[in-house]
Protein backbone atom coordinates (compact mmCIF):
# COMPACT_ATOMS: atom_id res chain seq x y z
CA UNK A 1 0.00 0.00 0.00
CA UNK A 2 0.85 3.49 -0.91
CA UNK A 3 2.39 5.97 2.56
CA UNK A 4 -0.48 7.75 3.98
CA UNK A 5 -0.40 10.51 5.20
CA UNK A 6 -2.62 12.17 7.78
CA UNK A 7 -3.35 15.55 8.70
CA UNK A 8 -4.19 15.53 12.52
CA UNK A 9 -5.86 18.36 14.64
CA UNK A 10 -6.21 17.98 18.61
CA UNK A 11 -8.06 20.74 20.87
CA UNK A 12 -9.86 18.70 23.85
CA UNK A 13 -8.17 20.66 26.36
CA UNK A 14 -5.92 23.85 26.58
CA UNK A 15 -2.93 22.70 23.74
CA UNK A 16 -4.13 23.69 19.92
CA UNK A 17 -2.39 21.44 18.29
CA UNK A 18 -1.31 20.25 14.78
CA UNK A 19 0.49 17.09 13.35
CA UNK A 20 1.35 15.33 9.94
CA UNK A 21 2.14 11.39 10.38
CA UNK A 22 2.82 8.61 7.73
CA UNK A 23 1.37 5.41 8.51
CA UNK A 24 0.60 5.89 11.60
CA UNK A 25 3.99 5.61 13.19
CA UNK A 26 6.17 8.48 11.41
CA UNK A 27 6.45 11.74 12.84
CA UNK A 28 6.53 14.46 9.83
CA UNK A 29 5.66 17.40 12.33
CA UNK A 30 3.79 17.97 15.45
CA UNK A 31 3.19 21.35 15.91
CA UNK A 32 1.71 22.37 19.85
CA UNK A 33 0.75 25.83 20.36
CA UNK A 34 -0.04 25.79 24.63
CA UNK A 35 -2.35 28.07 26.29
CA UNK A 36 -0.81 27.07 29.55
CA UNK A 37 0.67 31.21 30.40
CA UNK A 38 -3.37 31.98 29.87
CA UNK A 39 -4.82 29.46 32.25
CA UNK A 40 -1.81 29.92 34.65
CA UNK A 41 -3.46 33.61 35.74
CA UNK A 42 -6.88 31.91 37.20
CA UNK A 43 -5.04 28.33 38.38
CA UNK A 44 -6.46 26.18 36.20
CA UNK A 45 -7.92 25.88 32.31
CA UNK A 46 -11.03 28.48 32.23
CA UNK A 47 -12.89 26.65 29.13
CA UNK A 48 -14.48 29.37 27.41
CA UNK A 49 -10.69 31.19 27.15
CA UNK A 50 -9.93 27.52 25.89
CA UNK A 51 -12.09 27.87 22.84
CA UNK A 52 -11.64 31.01 22.14
CA UNK A 53 -7.87 30.85 21.95
CA UNK A 54 -8.17 27.69 19.92
CA UNK A 55 -10.48 29.64 17.28
CA UNK A 56 -7.60 32.37 17.36
CA UNK A 57 -4.83 29.71 16.43
CA UNK A 58 -5.91 26.96 14.95
CA UNK A 59 -5.37 27.77 11.17
CA UNK A 60 -1.83 29.41 11.70
CA UNK A 61 -1.09 25.91 13.47
CA UNK A 62 -2.51 23.88 10.96
CA UNK A 63 -0.77 25.39 8.64
CA UNK A 64 2.88 25.65 10.74
CA UNK A 65 2.21 21.45 10.53
CA UNK A 66 1.64 21.19 6.75
CA UNK A 67 4.90 23.99 6.41
CA UNK A 68 7.08 21.73 8.51
CA UNK A 69 5.99 18.82 6.74
CA UNK A 70 6.82 20.43 3.42
CA UNK A 71 3.18 19.59 2.39
CA UNK A 72 0.36 21.23 0.83
CA UNK A 73 -3.37 20.03 1.65
CA UNK A 74 -3.25 18.42 -1.97
CA UNK A 75 -1.02 15.10 -0.60
CA UNK A 76 -2.88 14.44 2.14
CA UNK A 77 -4.76 11.42 2.16
CA UNK A 78 -7.05 11.65 5.62
CA UNK A 79 -8.35 14.27 8.12
CA UNK A 80 -8.02 12.78 12.08
CA UNK A 81 -9.22 14.95 14.66
CA UNK A 82 -10.13 14.73 18.33
CA UNK A 83 -14.00 14.73 19.09
CA UNK A 84 -13.94 13.54 22.65
CA UNK A 85 -13.58 13.17 25.47
CA UNK A 86 -12.86 16.74 26.41
CA UNK A 87 -14.35 19.90 26.86
CA UNK A 88 -17.42 20.54 24.50
CA UNK A 89 -16.04 23.69 23.63
CA UNK A 90 -12.62 23.19 23.12
CA UNK A 91 -13.32 19.97 21.21
CA UNK A 92 -15.95 21.68 18.74
CA UNK A 93 -13.35 23.83 17.21
CA UNK A 94 -11.47 21.19 16.05
CA UNK A 95 -14.26 18.79 14.87
CA UNK A 96 -15.57 21.98 13.03
CA UNK A 97 -12.30 22.97 10.96
CA UNK A 98 -11.55 19.65 10.38
CA UNK A 99 -15.44 19.33 8.83
CA UNK A 100 -14.43 22.78 6.84
CA UNK A 101 -11.32 21.16 5.41
CA UNK A 102 -12.56 17.75 4.80
CA UNK A 103 -15.69 19.18 3.03
CA UNK A 104 -13.47 21.85 0.98
CA UNK A 105 -10.88 19.40 -0.03
CA UNK A 106 -12.75 15.91 -0.42
CA UNK A 107 -10.32 14.66 2.13
CA UNK A 108 -11.71 11.42 4.11
CA UNK A 109 -12.66 12.68 7.76
CA UNK A 110 -12.20 10.33 10.72
CA UNK A 111 -13.01 10.96 14.42
CA UNK A 112 -10.57 10.06 17.16
CA UNK A 113 -10.84 9.26 20.78
CA UNK A 114 -8.26 11.29 22.79
CA UNK A 115 -7.23 8.14 25.15
CA UNK A 116 -7.10 5.90 21.98
CA UNK A 117 -4.74 8.93 20.60
CA UNK A 118 -2.34 8.96 24.22
CA UNK A 119 -1.95 5.00 23.53
CA UNK A 120 -0.76 5.56 19.90
CA UNK A 121 1.83 7.73 20.93
CA UNK A 122 3.55 4.67 22.09
CA UNK A 123 3.57 3.22 18.01
CA UNK A 124 5.32 6.90 17.10
CA UNK A 125 8.07 6.36 19.64
CA UNK A 126 8.58 2.51 19.17
CA UNK A 127 7.54 1.99 15.30
CA UNK A 128 8.01 -1.97 16.03
CA UNK A 129 5.60 -2.09 19.10
CA UNK A 130 2.60 -3.92 18.22
CA UNK A 131 -0.83 -5.01 20.43
CA UNK A 132 -1.48 -7.16 22.28
CA UNK A 133 0.00 -5.06 25.62
CA UNK A 134 -0.90 -3.58 28.34
CA UNK A 135 -1.13 0.24 29.16
CA UNK A 136 -1.69 2.51 31.43
CA UNK A 137 -3.30 5.55 30.99
CA UNK A 138 -2.38 8.45 32.99
CA UNK A 139 -3.87 11.82 32.15
CA UNK A 140 -5.43 15.01 33.63
CA UNK A 141 -8.49 13.50 33.31
CA UNK A 142 -8.28 9.70 33.22
CA UNK A 143 -6.70 7.03 34.89
CA UNK A 144 -7.23 3.81 33.51
CA UNK A 145 -5.38 0.22 32.96
CA UNK A 146 -5.68 -0.91 29.78
CA UNK A 147 -5.35 -4.21 27.95
CA UNK A 148 -4.77 -2.94 24.24
CA UNK A 149 -5.75 -6.45 22.20
CA UNK A 150 -5.45 -5.27 18.71
CA UNK A 151 -5.58 -2.07 17.13
CA UNK A 152 -8.48 -0.12 18.66
CA UNK A 153 -9.80 -2.71 20.54
CA UNK A 154 -9.67 -2.30 24.17
CA UNK A 155 -10.55 -4.14 27.52
CA UNK A 156 -10.47 -1.53 30.52
CA UNK A 157 -9.50 -3.91 33.47
CA UNK A 158 -9.37 -0.66 36.06
CA UNK A 159 -10.14 2.77 36.09
CA UNK A 160 -10.31 5.85 39.07
CA UNK A 161 -13.00 5.56 41.13
CA UNK A 162 -12.95 9.13 41.63
CA UNK A 163 -10.32 12.04 40.76
CA UNK A 164 -7.67 11.11 37.94
CA UNK A 165 -3.74 11.36 38.55
CA UNK A 166 -3.49 14.41 36.94
CA UNK A 167 -6.42 16.16 38.89
CA UNK A 168 -4.60 15.08 42.16
CA UNK A 169 -1.54 16.68 40.97
CA UNK A 170 -2.69 19.50 40.63
CA UNK A 171 -4.77 19.90 43.45
CA UNK A 172 -2.19 18.85 45.89
CA UNK A 173 -0.02 21.79 43.80
CA UNK A 174 -2.45 24.56 44.28
CA UNK A 175 -2.68 23.31 48.41
CA UNK A 176 1.30 23.50 48.78
CA UNK A 177 1.13 27.05 46.62
CA UNK A 178 2.78 25.42 43.55
CA UNK A 179 0.86 27.16 41.28
CA UNK A 180 -0.69 25.28 37.55
CA UNK A 181 0.11 23.20 36.04
CA UNK A 182 0.60 21.18 38.87
CA UNK A 183 2.47 17.47 37.63
CA UNK A 184 5.44 19.07 36.26
CA UNK A 185 5.79 21.71 39.18
CA UNK A 186 5.24 18.60 41.71
CA UNK A 187 7.93 16.70 39.76
CA UNK A 188 10.39 19.05 40.15
CA UNK A 189 9.95 20.54 43.21
CA UNK A 190 10.16 16.62 44.42
CA UNK A 191 13.41 16.08 43.71
CA UNK A 192 14.75 18.58 46.28
CA UNK A 193 12.35 16.03 48.83
CA UNK A 194 12.39 13.41 50.96
CA UNK A 195 9.77 10.76 49.50
CA UNK A 196 9.34 8.85 52.93
CA UNK A 197 9.25 12.22 54.90
CA UNK A 198 5.49 11.55 55.51
CA UNK A 199 3.20 8.46 54.73
CA UNK A 200 0.23 9.25 52.91
CA UNK A 201 -2.22 6.50 52.25
CA UNK A 202 -2.38 4.13 49.02
CA UNK A 203 -5.93 3.47 48.84
CA UNK A 204 -6.97 -0.68 48.33
CA UNK A 205 -10.55 -0.11 46.16
CA UNK A 206 -12.98 -3.17 47.20
CA UNK A 207 -14.12 -5.13 44.42
CA UNK A 208 -11.32 -4.45 41.66
CA UNK A 209 -7.59 -4.42 42.34
CA UNK A 210 -7.36 -2.70 39.71
CA UNK A 211 -9.15 0.20 40.39
CA UNK A 212 -7.32 3.50 41.65
CA UNK A 213 -8.55 6.61 44.20
CA UNK A 214 -6.95 9.63 44.51
CA UNK A 215 -9.35 11.38 46.83
CA UNK A 216 -8.23 10.24 49.36
CA UNK A 217 -4.57 10.97 49.20
CA UNK A 218 -5.72 14.51 48.38
CA UNK A 219 -7.60 14.62 51.67
CA UNK A 220 -4.56 13.43 53.11
CA UNK A 221 -2.56 15.78 52.63
CA UNK A 222 -4.88 18.78 52.95
CA UNK A 223 -5.39 17.46 56.85
CA UNK A 224 -1.94 17.04 56.84
CA UNK A 225 -1.17 20.85 56.12
CA UNK A 226 -4.30 21.76 58.22
CA UNK A 227 -3.07 20.22 61.10
CA UNK A 228 0.31 21.67 60.66
CA UNK A 229 -1.10 25.33 60.32
CA UNK A 230 -2.92 24.76 63.29
CA UNK A 231 0.01 23.59 65.58
CA UNK A 232 1.76 26.56 64.10
CA UNK A 233 4.72 24.12 62.25
CA UNK A 234 6.21 24.92 59.34
CA UNK A 235 5.96 23.05 56.44
CA UNK A 236 8.53 21.50 54.06
CA UNK A 237 7.10 21.87 50.50
CA UNK A 238 9.40 19.70 48.68
CA UNK A 239 8.63 17.02 51.51
CA UNK A 240 5.53 17.00 50.73
CA UNK A 241 5.83 17.18 46.78
CA UNK A 242 7.88 14.02 47.15
CA UNK A 243 6.11 12.33 49.21
CA UNK A 244 2.75 12.67 47.84
CA UNK A 245 4.47 12.05 44.61
CA UNK A 246 5.36 8.39 45.80
CA UNK A 247 1.93 7.50 47.08
CA UNK A 248 0.58 7.95 43.52
CA UNK A 249 3.75 6.15 42.10
CA UNK A 250 3.70 3.27 44.43
CA UNK A 251 -0.34 3.09 43.45
CA UNK A 252 0.12 3.09 39.65
CA UNK A 253 3.03 0.94 39.65
CA UNK A 254 1.45 -1.60 42.16
CA UNK A 255 -1.38 -2.10 40.13
CA UNK A 256 -0.20 -2.30 37.34
CA UNK A 257 2.33 -4.97 37.88
CA UNK A 258 -0.68 -7.05 39.43
CA UNK A 259 -2.43 -6.88 35.77
CA UNK A 260 1.11 -8.27 34.64
CA UNK A 261 1.51 -10.90 36.77
CA UNK A 262 -2.05 -11.93 36.75
CA UNK A 263 -2.87 -11.71 32.78
CA UNK A 264 1.14 -12.83 31.90
CA UNK A 265 1.44 -9.67 29.64
CA UNK A 266 5.08 -9.77 28.34
CA UNK A 267 4.59 -5.81 27.54
CA UNK A 268 3.81 -2.55 29.58
CA UNK A 269 3.04 1.15 28.12
CA UNK A 270 2.55 4.35 29.84
CA UNK A 271 0.53 7.37 27.83
CA UNK A 272 -0.62 10.50 29.02
CA UNK A 273 0.29 13.77 30.97
CA UNK A 274 1.24 12.11 34.13
CA UNK A 275 3.08 9.55 32.03
CA UNK A 276 6.15 12.49 31.62
CA UNK A 277 6.54 11.95 35.87
CA UNK A 278 9.86 10.95 35.90
CA UNK A 279 9.86 9.33 39.54
CA UNK A 280 6.82 7.25 37.76
CA UNK A 281 9.54 6.66 35.18
CA UNK A 282 11.87 5.34 37.26
CA UNK A 283 10.04 3.23 39.34
CA UNK A 284 8.10 1.96 36.53
CA UNK A 285 10.99 0.53 34.45
CA UNK A 286 12.75 -1.07 37.58
CA UNK A 287 9.57 -2.93 38.30
CA UNK A 288 9.35 -4.25 34.84
CA UNK A 289 13.18 -4.97 34.17
CA UNK A 290 12.99 -6.99 37.79
CA UNK A 291 10.06 -9.07 36.21
CA UNK A 292 11.58 -9.22 32.56
CA UNK A 293 8.59 -7.27 31.40
CA UNK A 294 9.32 -4.77 28.17
CA UNK A 295 8.58 -1.55 29.36
CA UNK A 296 7.32 1.45 27.04
CA UNK A 297 7.16 4.95 27.26
CA UNK A 298 6.84 7.79 24.95
CA UNK A 299 8.73 11.14 25.31
CA UNK A 300 7.52 13.43 27.57
CA UNK A 301 6.33 15.46 24.52
CA UNK A 302 4.44 12.82 23.27
CA UNK A 303 2.98 12.02 26.64
CA UNK A 304 1.69 15.33 27.03
CA UNK A 305 -1.64 16.32 24.29
CA UNK A 306 -0.22 16.53 21.04
CA UNK A 307 -2.03 16.16 17.58
CA UNK A 308 0.96 13.52 16.53
CA UNK A 309 -0.59 10.55 18.19
CA UNK A 310 -4.29 11.56 17.21
CA UNK A 311 -2.56 11.33 13.67
CA UNK A 312 -1.64 7.58 14.63
CA UNK A 313 -4.88 6.67 16.10
CA UNK A 314 -6.64 7.92 12.81
CA UNK A 315 -4.69 6.01 10.69
CA UNK A 316 -5.38 2.73 12.54
CA UNK A 317 -8.87 3.84 12.61
CA UNK A 318 -9.50 4.09 8.99
CA UNK A 319 -7.30 2.13 7.38
CA UNK A 320 -7.43 -1.01 9.51
CA UNK A 321 -10.35 -0.78 11.20
CA UNK A 322 -12.30 0.92 8.24
CA UNK A 323 -13.84 3.36 10.32
CA UNK A 324 -14.93 6.70 9.03
CA UNK A 325 -17.07 9.91 9.84
CA UNK A 326 -19.09 12.05 8.09
CA UNK A 327 -20.22 15.71 8.39
CA UNK A 328 -22.58 14.66 11.16
CA UNK A 329 -19.62 14.45 13.05
CA UNK A 330 -20.04 16.27 16.55
CA UNK A 331 -18.13 16.73 19.67
CA UNK A 332 -18.54 14.08 22.46
CA UNK A 333 -17.66 15.42 25.96
CA UNK A 334 -17.87 11.87 27.91
CA UNK A 335 -16.82 9.62 25.38
CA UNK A 336 -15.84 6.51 26.67
CA UNK A 337 -12.78 4.37 25.61
CA UNK A 338 -14.35 1.76 23.06
CA UNK A 339 -17.29 3.90 22.30
CA UNK A 340 -18.51 5.79 18.65
O1 LIG B 1 -2.65 14.14 28.91
P1 LIG B 1 -2.64 15.55 29.36
O2 LIG B 1 -1.66 16.51 28.73
O3 LIG B 1 -4.07 16.17 29.23
C1 LIG B 1 -5.23 15.43 29.51
O4 LIG B 1 -5.68 14.68 28.60
O5 LIG B 1 -5.70 15.53 30.67
O6 LIG B 1 -2.40 15.50 30.94
C2 LIG B 1 -2.33 16.65 31.71
C3 LIG B 1 -2.05 16.24 33.14
C4 LIG B 1 -2.12 17.41 34.11
O7 LIG B 1 -2.88 17.02 35.23
C5 LIG B 1 -0.67 17.61 34.48
O8 LIG B 1 -0.49 18.15 35.78
C6 LIG B 1 -0.13 16.21 34.38
O9 LIG B 1 -0.75 15.67 33.25
N1 LIG B 1 1.33 16.17 34.21
C7 LIG B 1 2.18 15.63 35.10
C8 LIG B 1 3.49 15.86 34.60
N2 LIG B 1 3.38 16.53 33.43
C9 LIG B 1 2.05 16.71 33.20
N3 LIG B 1 1.95 14.99 36.25
C10 LIG B 1 3.01 14.55 36.94
N4 LIG B 1 4.28 14.76 36.55
C11 LIG B 1 4.58 15.39 35.40
N5 LIG B 1 5.85 15.57 35.02
ZN1 LIG C 1 -4.76 14.16 27.12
Amino acid sequence: MEKKRVLAIESSCDETAAAVVVDGREILSNVISSQIDLHTLYGGVVPEIASRKHLERINQVIQEALDQAKLTLQDIDLIGVTYGPGLVGALLVGVAEAKAISYASGIPLVGVHHIEGHICANYLQYPQLKPPFACLVVSGGHTHLVLVKDYGEYEILGHTRDDAAGEAFDKVARAIGLGYPGGPKIDKTAREGDPDAIHFPRAKIAGNAYDFSFSGLKSAVLNYLNGCSMRGESISVPDVAASFQKAVTDVLVEHAMAAVEEYGFTRLAIAGGVASNSALRTAMEEACSKKGVEFYRPAPILCTDNAAMIGSAAYYDYYVRGLRSDFTLNAVPNLRLGER
